[in-house]
């Protein structure tokens, strides 16, 4: 027997996401301008495209969006803490292609806006990396270890940026297409 249980949650993670009121076709034409103007950069992408790094000088309305939405999520989580740098590229991921794990370095937050999803173009998965992946406790509880988006067209994500994620595969004939942010505080 016991009493005066005490049970907390402790370290809390998050998503917050939005639709940008943007037209989401300028983007998509940006996107392909970008293609072209730009070689491919080979980073967590497994083939597809991966448009060079840009800090204010493309896609400025959703940069403008991106910055309004993150300094909103700063404030009401209470950090004391404002946007100050957004870097961004744009990704094609065509049929097969996928991004192996990673994260964003430096990163505070990291944000994702759909451009274009296919049914079937790949989720974007979040693991936890505080070891819990290591022990069994939740070897019964699959949602508590890893964090699965199924992307909405027209939405922008935002997550800590400390978190590891990857892209499961392309299994349409078709483009998947997303703009991601790196953003410092
Ligand atoms: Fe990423």
């Amino acid at each position: 027997m016991y009493d005066h249980v005490i049970d907390k949650n402790i370290f809390p993670t998050f998503v917050c996401s939005c639709i940008p009121q943007i037209d989401m076709m300028e983007v998509l034409e940006e996107v392909y301008q970008t293609q072209l103007d730009y070689k491919t950069e080979n980073l967590s992408n497994e083939g597809g495209y991966h448009s060079p790094k840009f800090v204010g000088t493309r896609f400025l309305k959703l940069r403008n969006v991106v910055e309004e939405f993150c300094n909103d999520i700063l404030q009401q989580k209470d950090l004391g803490l404002n946007v100050q740098t957004i870097e961004y590229w744009c990704n094609i991921n065509k049929s097969y292609n996928y991004n192996v794990m990673h994260s964003h370095g430096r990163a505070d937050l990291i944000g994702i806006y759909y451009v274009q999803v296919p049914p079937g173009s790949g989720n974007f998965v979040v693991m936890r990396n505080d070891g819990s992946q290591y022990c069994d406790l939740y070897e019964n509880r699959a949602d508590m270890l890893e964090y699965i988006t199924e992307p909405e067209v027209g939405r922008l994500y935002v997550y800590p940026g400390y978190l590891w994620h990857y892209v499961t595969g392309n299994n349409s004939e078709q483009d998947r297409i997303s703009v991601s942010f790196n953003i410092l505080t």
